[in-house]
């Protein structure tokens, strides 16, 4: 039986949900989608509902206090060319936002969505993407309404989410409408021409409406709709602010005291999180201490001080389990512990002994091999010798709150922000990116972003290891057009008094033989250090015509486990190789019609410096 009304009246009443706009809203997307009931959720409802997923067999345990879930196995990653960002404005068309008209949109979810609840519970999920009375706390407002309670578990570790955060709003009707339908996953034609899933940002209205997936990075709204793609447009709409698939962390130097705070763009799966959860390599930890911010979004923006400030809207993380373990990322290990409630998606499991497994968890797979089954759910024991699929799918995840973090840094509830040092762009790349190369000037450190190029992973569907341009790593969540987003850059951080310096790194060049160059995790660390020490005039580097390397001296190296080979091959810049690189820049740059000139110069000046080197 469809829900009435007086049903959601009675439900919304019973939550304490005041706010009329919402209250609208919730009762329109019930009668739309059929919804049989209505339920307001608050983080309190957690272990109310941990409890009835469990009964429902939607998440089997894995320890005390931890859970797994697995998805429909054509449901393990984002899918960028089902994802829209819609306006009523032909001209927000940019070249990666697959802009598409706002009442075609709409008008096609609103079908895709019809009667698609019946049968089910509508969760209602209130949530604030900031800290409360943060700065741009106007912006963070949200409701989720959703079918699927494993999504409302994802949202509350990820979000801060109760009825308060909507029911003082300065605008009562500034909230993100986001509304998420799972659809019947095994009809739903992923990756065929019949594909119905769409991933719908209806930017201008502040709405969003994907149907047809339960994986995260499709459905906790909070996150990617509203904490990257909606608040970037409402960034640039507003003229206040930047929003950033970046990490944020503060390093402080315990013998000076200091502290400093960088945050940066790597796409998905590159090791923005390993690097925001980095404790200091063993002779470095008597004197860094690194804390984390954030491991995926950061919002920026100039403070009445002018300097250039950072926050991370989450309240949780969503992290990549391939090879994560006690040497890599120990504190990703210390944030999944029993009793943290923490949630593992699609990684291997053993219902028998509630223990869970991933590539690279330890360095053989469980043996015997009794009672475990992949991510698919099928044991291992009955693969055909020879099978070498990967027991975890290669993007499957955990989820756990941000105060489980053990280097979760002090202040991270404090609203207002960390001044930012430094701003970091990086990818996956096998050639010609180095370890690091400082960029000091404005126009050139945006034009580094915009050019960002690596490798494609499993963290979006497509072919893994294939080079693509990826600006700022945004390519997935740019919600307006690349021109309009450079030139906001230019102006949001032209605004700030103290400007940050650049840097693009690369963790992952790779020898003939496949091999990492760069040990990584940890001993990142080390070329960040630098960067501060350049910045601070306490080192000079190398200049080359794509930005100052370190000299070899200048990186602390102590214990680091790297071939005086490799290392003169990630600290050099293979000319010729840039050259040619600067030809597919020139290409890539050009679809961005009405690119700001500053940027074409930075452009030709690297150019005209490359080809003036030897
Ligand atoms: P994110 O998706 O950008 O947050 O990336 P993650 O930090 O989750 O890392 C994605 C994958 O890259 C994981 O399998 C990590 O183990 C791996 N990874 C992260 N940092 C490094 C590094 O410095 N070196 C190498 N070789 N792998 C890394
Ligand atoms: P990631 O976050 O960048 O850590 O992979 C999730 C995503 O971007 O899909
Ligand atoms: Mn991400
Ligand atoms: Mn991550």
């Amino acid at each position: 039986m469809a829900n009435t009304v007086a049903d959601v009246e009675a439900a919304l009443d019973a939550a304490g949900l005041k706010n009329q706009h919402v209250r609208e809203y919730v009762k329109y997307w019930a009668e739309h989608t059929g919804a049989e009931r209505v339920e307001v959720v608050s983080a309190a409802d957690d272990a109310r509902l941990i409890s009835e997923a469990l009964e429902a067999g939607e998440l089997l345990p894995a320890g005390e206090g931890l859970y797994y879930s697995r998805s429909y196995f054509k449901d393990t990653a984002r899918s960028e060319e089902r994802t829209i960002v819609a306006t009523n404005n032909p001209a927000d068309a940019g070249t990666y936002n697959n802009w598409r008209p706002a009442a075609e949109m709409t008008a096609l979810q609103k079908e895709n969505m019809r009667g698609a609840m019946a049968g089910k519970t509508m969760y209602v999920i209130p949530y604030l993407m900031s800290q409360p009375a943060s700065p741009l706390e106007r912006f963070a407002a949200g409701v989720q309404v959703t079918d699927n309670r494993p999504v409302v578990l994802h949202m509350i570790r990820m979000a801060r989410v109760g009825v308060e955060y909507i029911e003082n709003l300065q605008d009562p009707n500034s909230f993100v409408r986001a509304v998420h339908v799972t659809g019947d996953l095994p009809n739903l034609g992923q990756g065929t021409p019949d594909d119905k899933r769409y991933f719908v940002t209806v930017a201008d209205e502040r709405t969003i409406l994907h149907f047809g997936s339960s994986y995260g990075g499709n459905a906790l709204l909070g996150k990617i709709a509203h904490g990257l793609r909606q608040a970037a447009y409402d960034g640039w709409a507003s003229g206040q602010f930047l929003s950033e698939q970046f990490m944020l962390i503060g390093i402080t130097d315990k013998q000076t005291g200091r502290k400093y705070h960088i945050c940066g763009g790597f796409p998905s799966a590159s090791g923005k999180t390993n690097l925001a959860m980095m404790l200091a390599p063993d002779d470095l930890g008597d004197r860094y201490h690194v804390e984390f911010y954030g491991d995926d979004i950061a919002w920026l923006w100039v403070g009445e001080d002018g300097k250039l400030y950072a926050m991370n809207p989450e309240f949780g993380v969503f992290g990549v389990a391939k090879d994560t373990n006690e040497t890599t990322n120990p504190t990703a290990l210390g944030s999944i512990q029993p009793g943290s409630g923490a949630i593992f998606t699609n990684v291997a499991y053993n219902p028998q002994t509630q223990e869970v497994w991933w590539e690279g968890r330890t360095k053989n797979p469980p043996s015997p091999v009794d009672g475990w089954l992949d991510w698919k759910g099928n044991p291992i024991a009955d693969r055909e010798p020879g099978n070498t699929e990967p027991w975890a799918h290669p993007n499957s995840r955990f989820t756990t709150t941000l105060s489980k973090v053990p280097n979760i840094a002090s202040d991270f509830e404090e609203p207002q922000g960390v001044p930012i040092d430094a701003i970091i762009f990086g990818g996956r790349t096998r050639d010609r990116e180095p370890l690091i190369r400082a960029i000091t000037d404005l126009a050139e450190g945006v034009y580094d972003g915009l050019t960002l190029g690596a490798e494609a992973t499993f963290a979006a569907e497509g072919v893994d290891g294939q080079l693509r341009y990826d600006p700022m790593s945004m390519r997935p969540f740019m919600s307006y057009p690349e021109a309009a987003y450079a030139a906001h850059w230019l102006k949001i951080v032209g605004a700030a008094k103290d400007k940050p310096i650049f840097a693009h790194v690369n963790w992952f060049q790779r020898g003939e033989d496949g091999r990492f160059l760069w040990p990584g995790y940890r001993d990142n660390l080390r070329p960040l250090l630098w960067l501060m020490q350049l910045k601070n005039g306490e080192v000079s580097g190398v200049e080359t015509p794509v930005g100052i390397l370190p000299k070899k001296d200048e990186l602390d190296l102590t214990g680091v486990q790297v071939t005086p080979e490799d290392l003169d091959r990630i600290l050099s810049i293979d000319v010729a190789r840039w050259r040619q690189e600067m030809g597919f820049r020139e290409e890539h740059l050009k679809q961005f019609d009405g690119l700001p000139e500053e940027i074409w110069e930075a452009h030709r000046r690297v150019a005209a410096a490359l080809d003036a080197a030897k």
